[in-house]
């Protein structure tokens, strides 16, 4: 599925939750957020509806994001569901890791290939501190969840920001060559100002070479992280909705008042 800019549109982000366990400072004020009402979220069967869909119109790549798809209650059964779908070459899923010593095994067993893991710092006060609660020896736990249950190749976001210190970088590059993950630093962004940077050590931000769509856990199919537009597969049916977001696609995006990270997946 080429869009305007003859980009090859072969991946699909959804957001299964706008749910976390979590509250990190650059994501989510302290007191949380309105949540998406339960009416509103896709069902696991409308989500494979969707997967169907756009892996017949040229998707092969899957992503699960949030939120964070384990407070998802079911998630393994989505997980299962998916990955049934023949055409489905690709599936993974972006995790704060801290329900992931709890689910590596099975989610591996129900076919999830492998997980990214946001870990901003090796610092367990800071990390509790920026994640406001969140404890980093559980996620260390889960990390080895993943490695153990084959969720390879285990891959490490880190969110930089402005508290962010290059020894922490440095312990963070040391860690991850230690254990054999890829390791990719993400710049702190802003959808409503519109501050995006791309990713070192990834594909994120690199709009020329685009090849992703979004599902948000409500049904919008969205065309770029900084685009307002969004087409609900409820309203227009689901390939009307991702014919239109391919067609909205940016050539590079610029704002979103829409959405927020917690709901679009990042
Ligand atoms: N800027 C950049 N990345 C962000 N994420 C959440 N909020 C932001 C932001 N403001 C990241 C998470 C995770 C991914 C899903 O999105 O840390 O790694
Ligand atoms: Fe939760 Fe991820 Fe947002 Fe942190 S960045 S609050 S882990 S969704």
């Amino acid at each position: 599925m080429l869009d305007q800019f003859n980009r090859n549109i072969t991946y699909l982000r959804i957001s299964v939750t706008d749910r976390c366990n979590l509250r990190c400072h650059y994501c989510m004020p302290a007191e949380g957020v309105q949540w998406i009402p339960h009416n509103s979220i896709l069902s696991f069967e409308e989500i494979t509806e969707v997967v169907k869909v756009a892996v017949g119109m040229g998707v092969n790549k899957i992503r699960l994001t949030g939120g964070e798809p384990l407070v998802r209650k079911g998630i393994v059964d989505l997980i299962k569901m998916m990955s049934g779908i023949p055409g489905v070459e690709d599936l993974a899923m972006t995790t704060n890791g801290i329900l992931l010593e709890k689910y590596a095994a099975d989610l591996a067993a129900a076919g999830l290939k492998r997980v990214n893991v946001s870990l901003d710092t090796l610092d367990p006060e800071k990390y509790n501190k920026l994640t406001r609660g969140g404890d980093m020896a559980q996620v260390m736990k889960g990390i080895d969840a993943a490695v153990d249950a084959g969720l390879l190749p285990v891959k490490i976001n880190c969110v930089q920001t402005a508290q962010t210190t290059s020894e922490e970088k440095e312990q963070l590059r040391d860690f991850c060559e230690a254990r054999g993950f890829k390791l990719r630093f993400i710049r702190q962004m802003s959808l409503t100002d519109g501050s995006f940077y791309p990713v070192e050590g990834g594909d994120g931000g690199r709009c020329s070479i685009c090849n992703r769509i979004r599902l948000t856990a409500k049904g919008d199919v969205v065309p770029c992280l900084f685009s307002d537009y969004g087409y609900n597969v409820r309203e227009y049916g689901i390939e009307e909705a991702i014919l239109k977001a391919v067609g909205k696609k940016p050539a590079t995006g610029h704002k979103n008042n829409v959405n927020a990270f917690y709901n679009i997946g990042g």
